[in-house]
């Protein structure tokens, strides 16, 4: 164990930074580098408490904690099961609640119900081709997009898509309907392995008061 070690939290981009942030500070994990809007920084850190804290895009959080470049990571439960790498999933923040959902027009519910050959247009391939193949044991053609998969069955990419339902919103503007769930999602916290070992006391501390603020 080494108190002089800093312990790093990987934090994924976007709206869950700020949120995670938030409840970091009601514990008194605090970093008021990372408040200035306009720093270009990539890394905050807070000396007296011996943290650090960066920024990065959702998916590569797993790879980051797993190869032990950060301790513990604030993520999506969406990129957790999508990414399959080695790391302890501690906390559930039951924050950026979402759904993960089969989506499509509604007449792609038939081709559904009889399990034909369709295609899927997803973010997420794991975990479609899990559903697919391991859950609901239907061939389907997987295809792999990075964003805006709603437009695969706009576009006649797709029959229908795998994909994050929050509000809604983005699926009836554009005429489209959640078809089938697959699971439940909201962001999570996970550790480095050799990490939770070497600075467990440190470590629990931070996910303790981090569940205790959660369950208040
Ligand atoms: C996510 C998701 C949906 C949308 C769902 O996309 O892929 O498109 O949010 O949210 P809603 O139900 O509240 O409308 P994101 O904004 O991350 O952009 P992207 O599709 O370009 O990745």
């Amino acid at each position: 164990m080494d108190d002089n070690k800093y312990i790093v939290f990987a934090l994924a981009k976007g709206r869950l930074a700020g949120q995670a942030m938030e409840l970091l500070e009601k514990t008194g994990i605090t970093c008021d580098e990372m408040k200035d809007k306009d720093t270009r920084k990539l890394v905050f850190v807070n000396e007296e408490l011996k943290l650090k804290f960066f920024l990065a895009k959702a998916t590569d959080v797993p790879t980051y904690v797993e190869l032990g470049a950060a301790d513990i990571g604030i993520v999506g439960l969406d990129t957790i099961l999508e990414e399959n790498r080695r790391v302890y999933e501690v906390l559930d923040l039951k924050m950026g609640k979402c759904r993960m959902c089969v989506c499509g027009p509604e007449s792609a519910g038939e081709l559904l119900k009889h399990r034909e050959r369709i295609r899927v247009a997803t973010k997420y391939p794991v975990i479609a081709k899990d559903y697919f193949f391991n859950t609901k044991h239907q061939t389907v053609d997987i295809i792999k997009l990075n964003g805006s998969v709603e437009l695969g069955p706009i576009v006649g990419l797709s029959d229908c898509i795998v994909d994050i339902v929050e509000t809604g919103s983005t699926l009836r503007e554009n005429g489209l309907k959640v078809l089938e769930e697959i699971r439940d999602l909201s962001a999570r916290v996970i550790v480095n392995q050799v990490s939770m070992r070497m600075q467990n006391k440190r470590i629990t501390e931070i996910i303790d008061k981090m569940k205790a603020e959660i369950d208040q």
